[in-house]
């Protein structure tokens, strides 16, 4: 319930993101997972879970669009922590659908065209995954973009109906590296090309020196539109 996730933000204010995660996890069981896309937040995210517990929930969503470096740091995390991080794919018959509309790379053409694409391979398999979750935790930090200024530690996510906890939100950039370095956490070796924020391979590119940490996410697309629906809060307008 909303009321319930606001009540959760003022009580967790200022409470460090370890602290935050352990009480979730002791709370809501197996109920509460991480969606990971293997970021350089997501791997931090990953490696406070195992320090808490081994048996912690952790999924990814494979669109069949990913780079090679996303496989590889999927690989080596999965052997870090002995685990098999669960994966869900898109529907075979809906990329059939999606290819006959628009073909193979129809999101260059039009942000419609990008948002069904993200719908089939991203937003769909997230609903299964969510299925029977009573949260779900996300890397999301608060500097990384204009669309994400406003979100909050802990979140009634109205779409998904279900509470997000976003336990790196005051987290920079700084913050993030340092963690990983120190806990020598595997990485996306994309990171140490150029790429801070990484997704599908079409559609992320590296950025300039001092460029926003989002600008080779979509770049062909203005700035206000660069969400696929994962985390878009205008309710009901992706999330259909
Ligand atoms: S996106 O909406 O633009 O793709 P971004 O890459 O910044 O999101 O990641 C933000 C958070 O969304 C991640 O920390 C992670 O929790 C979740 N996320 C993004 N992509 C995936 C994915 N492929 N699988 C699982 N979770 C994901
Ligand atoms: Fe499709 Fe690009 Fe969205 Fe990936 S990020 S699902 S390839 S439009």
């Amino acid at each position: 319930m909303k009321h319930i996730a606001e009540e959760l933000n003022a009580r967790f204010q200022g409470a460090s993101a370890p602290e935050v995660l352990a009480w979730f996890l002791n709370e809501y069981g197996d109920t509460i997972a991480l969606a990971s896309s293997f970021g350089a937040e997501d791997q931090v995210v990953t490696d406070l879970l195992f320090g808490i517990s081994p048996e912690a929930k952790i999924f990814t969503l494979d669109t069949g669009r990913l780079p090679y470096e996303t496989y590889d740091v999927m690989d080596r995390t999965n052997l870090k922590y002995g685990t098999k991080i669960a994966i869900y794919f898109p529907e075979a018959e809906d990329i059939q659908n999606l290819y006959a509309t628009q073909g193979v790379n129809g999101f260059y053409e039009s942000v419609e065209r990008r948002k069904a694409c993200c719908h089939v391979r991203k937003i769909l398999p997230l609903r299964r995954a969510l299925k029977g979750l009573n949260v779900w935790i996300t890397g999301l930090r608060r500097e990384q973009s204009v669309t994400r200024d406003s979100m909050q530690m802990v979140e009634w996510d109205e779409g998904n109906n279900l509470i997000k906890l976003n336990p790196l939100i005051e987290w920079d950039e700084a913050a993030v590296w340092d963690y990983l370095k120190q806990h020598r956490v595997p990485y996306n070796k994309l990171h140490d090309q150029g790429y801070p924020s990484i997704g599908c391979a079409p559609c992320t590119r590296a950025v300039a020196p001092g460029e926003d940490v989002r600008a080779g996410r979509w770049w062909w697309e203005n700035p206000e539109h660069k969400e696929c629906g994962l985390h878009f809060k205008e309710k009901g307008k992706e999330q259909q």
